[in-house]
């Protein structure tokens, strides 16, 4: 992590170069940028428009809005929208939009100063309040949720969304912990969890599964992931493309499903010469999923689990 990652307003995007080679950028082209968070992607797409061209991005964090530089600001090609990818569908409604997209762009998951800003609870490095909302304008946050959730729930989060093999004995330790002092620090759960595991040969945190978790249940991170999956399909136009950017394997598993079924002939029609207009499928995959190159992961250790996969709507 360089100075200025560290400062907490920088963000690095990642497999930049084969996601503006995915959006395959057509200079007068219309683009959807889902998860703007510093804009590092969004800058690069522009640089790629000419006048006529236009970007449209989204993010739920006010922080990210509120941190969209002048530059941009005045840019006319450019506007910014607090919003939610689940609602993609409704924010290209409202700009008339639908079937006009010429690229769509989902980088999921948390910025570098949301993860680098202790405040915002989303690390279990650094000590600070556990909230892990990315838009804490709205909805629980972590603290207030670990405080009342009951054990089989919590468990059934830590497996389902952390895959934490632990799963049942850090529920057991959360809800011990608790019912001596309210668990209200990011440092408090990480050291509970810790506890609660056998931490022998582990390269990771032993908490890593836990805020995983904990984090994509409250932004509701997957069902937000289909719904802007399924609305893809409408906003596109015809070569069109659609890049998402995972970083675990339960972002990626979805995102490979939606594109593999989304390109698959219907099954009553495989093999035959021609197939109905409203049977095709929507979708054709383009190449296989990309991940950084070592340099890349050695510059940005954030890369390293990041898989971009690219489709365009036929
Ligand atoms: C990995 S960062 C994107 C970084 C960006 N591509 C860049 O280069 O600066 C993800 C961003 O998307 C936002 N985000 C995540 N899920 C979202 C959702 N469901 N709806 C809207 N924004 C979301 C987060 O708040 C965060 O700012």
């Amino acid at each position: 992590m360089n100075a200025e990652q560290g400062s907490g307003s920088h963000h690095t995007p990642v497999l930049l170069r084969a996601v503006i080679a995915g959006l395959n950028i057509q200079p007068a082209g219309c683009y959807m940028d889902g998860t703007f968070g510093r804009g590092g992607h969004s800058r690069e797409i522009l640089k790629k428009l000419h006048a006529g061209g236009r970007l449209i991005a989204i993010d739920r964090d006010p922080e990210a809005v509120a941190a969209v530089v002048p530059e941009l600001k005045r840019d006319p090609r450019f506007e910014i929208v607090k919003g939610e990818i689940a609602n993609i569908r409704q924010i290209a409604v409202e700009r008339n939009l639908i079937g006009k997209l010429d690229g769509l762009l989902f980088d999921l998951g948390v910025s570098s100063p949301q993860l680098d800003d202790p405040e915002r609870g989303f690390s279990f490095r650094g000590d600070g309040l556990l909230d892990m909302r990315m838009d804490p304008t709205t909805g629980t946050g972590a603290a207030d949720w670990l405080a009342a959730v009951g054990e089989k729930e919590l468990r059934q989060v830590l497996l389902r969304f952390g895959e934490e093999r632990f799963a049942g004995r850090i529920a057991k330790a959360i809800v011990a912990a608790r019912a001596e002092r309210p668990i209200r620090r990011t440092r408090d759960l990480a050291d509970i969890v810790a506890a609660a595991v056998p931490s022998r040969g582990q390269r990771k945190h032993p908490a890593t599964k836990t805020f995983q978790a904990i984090r994509i249940f409250l932004n509701d991170e997957l069902h937000q992931l289909d719904l802007a999956l399924q609305a893809s399909v409408e906003l596109l136009a015809k070569g069109g493309r659609l890049c998402v950017i995972s970083f675990h394997s339960l972002e990626d598993r979805r995102v490979k499903r939606f594109m593999r079924n989304a390109s698959r002939e219907p099954e009553a029609y495989r093999g035959l010469p021609r197939i109905p207009e409203n049977q095709r499928p929507p979708f054709r995959l383009v190449g296989k999923a990309q991940t950084a190159s070592e340099d890349e992961v050695r510059a940005n250790p954030r890369a390293r689990s990041a898989r971009l996969r690219v489709a365009e709507r036929v």
